[in-house]
């Protein structure tokens, strides 16, 4: 067994007991500390000593958290996504950032499918109606996925097992993503297209990009009008990848009968752990503050209408995904105690 030379302190935010009771036994000799919240900068004073961080992802590790932790040296966040971290800030201040890239390609693709299926088959709306005791069918006419095209935006780990499942359904697939690899294409059966085509030709949409300053509202209000009316669309990669006004304006006007949501612009209002209404902070910027409210106030137009199925960013959480999670956010920890090569480490790109 390779000696291990680092055993610095290690706090982990968001934690269930499940997950405490895991953890305790799979790092045995480090300085465990574990909290049900998000990282707050009230707890700051009690972190002095922690050298690894590790939060999901409703936790902002933004530059004011990064610069209050004078030991910090690494964070391993427990999610794919990383967009909840100041990357930038924390390479600067030389703190190695790490995710968990593939625990859930096949769990966040079958979710995508859960709602593309509830969607075309109107099955949250028979189950709505069965629980009255109403058996009858009116409006509750679907239609097959079979033959259908499915547009993929972001051909990446999830991407590709959303088109391996759209084969099985006998579907025509396409994906839009800046990088393109023919082998891939062979292999998943699909045809790369540019997001316009994309948007023109399928008749279900679903999203697998990654959040960041080039993907903010990639679906926006000029380019949902491409959308082939009556299509249907699945987000459950990040909220911000479309804009919610747009969404709204789209399912008004009929571009599309059907929208499945895992993920909220503005989620962090609705989709708290303790699932309660929180108040928006505003930040004192009048432009700002009125389009957040917006969001928020158009965000809840869409969780209350019937054409939309909105679950509370719950893709990942199958039971097989949570330990891979934990198992990948361990191995991290432990190549870095052991000054291994990080296999996971986040960077920026160039
Ligand atoms: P990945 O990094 O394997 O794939 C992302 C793909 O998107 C890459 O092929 C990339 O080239 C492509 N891409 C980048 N910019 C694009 C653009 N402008 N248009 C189209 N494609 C673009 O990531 P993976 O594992 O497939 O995850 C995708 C996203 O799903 C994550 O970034 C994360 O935000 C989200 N996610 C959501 C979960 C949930 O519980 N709802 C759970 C896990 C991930």
């Amino acid at each position: 067994m390779i000696k291990e030379t680092k055993k610095p302190e290690l706090a982990f935010f968001e934690t269930e007991a499940w997950e405490v009771e895991y953890l305790k036994k799979k790092l045995k000799g480090f300085k465990l500390r574990f909290f049900d919240g998000v990282v707050d900068k009230k707890d700051l004073k009690t972190l002095n000593n922690v050298g690894v961080l590790s939060p999901f992802i409703y936790s902002k590790i933004n530059k004011d958290i990064l610069a209050a932790l004078p030991n910090l040296k690494m964070i391993t966040t427990r999610s794919t996504g990383f967009d909840h971290v100041d990357l930038k800030f924390a390479t600067a201040q030389k703190i190695k950032v790490c995710n968990v890239p593939f625990y859930g390609e096949n769990t966040v693709a079958e979710h995508a499918f859960a709602l593309i299926l509830a969607l075309s088959r109107n099955i949250h709306l028979s189950h709505e109606r069965t629980m009255r005791g109403d058996f009858r069918l009116d409006c509750l006419q679907g239609f097959d996925l079979k033959g259908k095209t499915i547009g993929i935006i972001g051909g990446g780990h999830i991407g590709q097992h959303v088109a391996r499942i759209a084969n099985g359904f006998e579907m025509n697939v396409l994906v839009s993503d800046p990088y393109r690899d023919q082998k891939l294409a062979k292999k998943f059966k699909f045809k790369y297209e540019t997001l316009e085509n994309l948007l023109k030709k399928s008749d279900v949409i679903t999203l697998h990009a990654p959040y960041n300053k080039h993907t903010h509202h990639l679906i926006n209000r000029k380019n949902i009008k491409l959308i082939k009316p009556g299509a249907i669309l699945v987000n459950t990669a990040r909220g911000g990848l479309i804009d919610t006004t747009a969404l709204v304006e789209a399912l008004r006007k009929g571009i599309l009968t059907g929208i499945g949501l895992d993920v909220l612009e503005a989620e962090k209002y609705v989709f708290k752990e303790e699932r309660e209404l929180v108040c928006p902070q505003f930040t004192g910027n009048p432009r700002q503050d009125k389009e957040w409210l917006k969001t928020i106030v158009e965000q809840h137009v869409l969780i209350n209408s019937e054409r939309v199925i909105v679950t509370p960013h719950n893709a990942f959480n199958s039971r097989e995904a949570l330990i891979r999670i934990l198992d990948t956010t361990i191995e991290n920890i432990l190549d870095w105690s052991k000054n291994k090569k990080l296999k996971n480490q986040v960077l920026i790109k160039k």
